[in-house]
């Protein structure tokens, strides 16, 4: 089923809809609302940015100062990273990549047994892309909403030269407060400290009271992301790194999307594939990254 942005309402069987609205023009956003969950996701980028399981709150973080713009990344919900992760060294190009500035296809949505709805975003290469990244590829995103919620993140070399990329699905979590937070299951694993560029091995759980901005390698899932109130496990496959960032005060101060407070509300579990764990496609060959969050109070 194909979809293109200005369709409004599909129904979904059952209860709800699946809705494609104009949420700025130009900036079509795609609202799901089932028995199960709501959620809604920026064609743009194929950002999502709200997931609410039915009965429950909201289960990402959304900047107060969030910009909802064409070719502009949104603070909160689940920016994609690709092909690059963070900065690019020798060439320009922007921070994170270009997928999540750059309007994808929605290809459509498919209801699953018990509720679950699957929704399907794609991005190839064009001129404009190919100024940055001179390789043919083909990027499928899904989206799988009920209780839970899964991301999947398949890369395809369609181009006749191997070609590697760096990502991440660069989950922001709504927490209740920053200083109760925990994430169990990196213990034990060797991160990069990317604010001294120096490397340690984690001794127990991780927590927060600074800045952190860390790149975790090896065994990194399961995990489980505790804030005192609730938990949320986190499990991938197809990863062999992970991203933990909260900006604290002062960084926040430098993102004009960030809000004053809203470090205090959020802190960012990113699955990954970068650094040693960067992915090499060879033409012809693809990869999936993919995690599933399940929440509980
Ligand atoms: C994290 C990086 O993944 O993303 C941080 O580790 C970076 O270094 C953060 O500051 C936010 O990046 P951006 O480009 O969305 O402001």
């Amino acid at each position: 089923m194909k979809r293109t942005p200005g369709t409004s309402e599909i129904p979904v069987n059952g209860e709800g809809f699946v809705r494609i609205e104009e949420m700025e023009e130009g900036y079509p956003v795609v609202v799901v609302d089932t028995e199960l969950c709501r959620a809604k996701i920026a064609v743009w980028g194929a950002h999502l940015f709200s997931f609410v399981p039915k009965g429950k709150g909201e289960r990402l973080f959304l900047s107060e100062k969030a910009l909802f713009e064409p070719g502009k990344a949104i603070r909160g919900g689940i920016p994609l990273c690709w092909p690059w992760f963070g900065a690019r060294k020798e060439e320009k190009g922007p921070s994170h990549g270009f997928a999540r500035n750059s309007l994808f296809e929605f290809l459509g949505w498919e209801r699953e047994g018990g509720g679950t709805v699957v929704l399907r975003f794609s991005l190839e290469n064009d001129e404009e892309k190919r100024r940055l990244w001179p390789f043919d590829f083909r990027l499928e995103i899904s989206f799988r909403l009920g209780e839970t919620l899964a991301v999947e993140m398949k890369t395809y070399n369609v181009d006749d030269v191997s070609w590697s990329v760096s990502q991440a699905l660069h989950t922001y979590f709504s927490v209740d407060d920053i200083e109760r937070v925990s994430i169990e299951g990196l213990e034990g694993c060797r991160y990069l400290d990317q604010l001294t560029g120096e490397t340690a091995l984690q001794k127990g759980v991780v927590r927060f009271s600074e800045e952190v901005d860390r790149i975790y390698e090896g065994r990194v899932s399961p995990l489980r992301l505790l804030d005192g109130k609730g938990c949320v496990t986190i499990e991938s496959e197809g990863s062999r790194s992970c991203v933990v960032w909260n900006p604290w005060i002062e960084k926040s101060s430098r993102l004009p999307d960030m809000g004053r407070e809203g470090y205090r509300r959020m802190v960012c579990v990113e699955t990954a594939n970068v650094r040693d764990d960067t992915v090499t496609l060879e033409p012809g060959s693809s990869h999936t990254l993919s995690v599933k969050y399940v929440w509980s109070d």
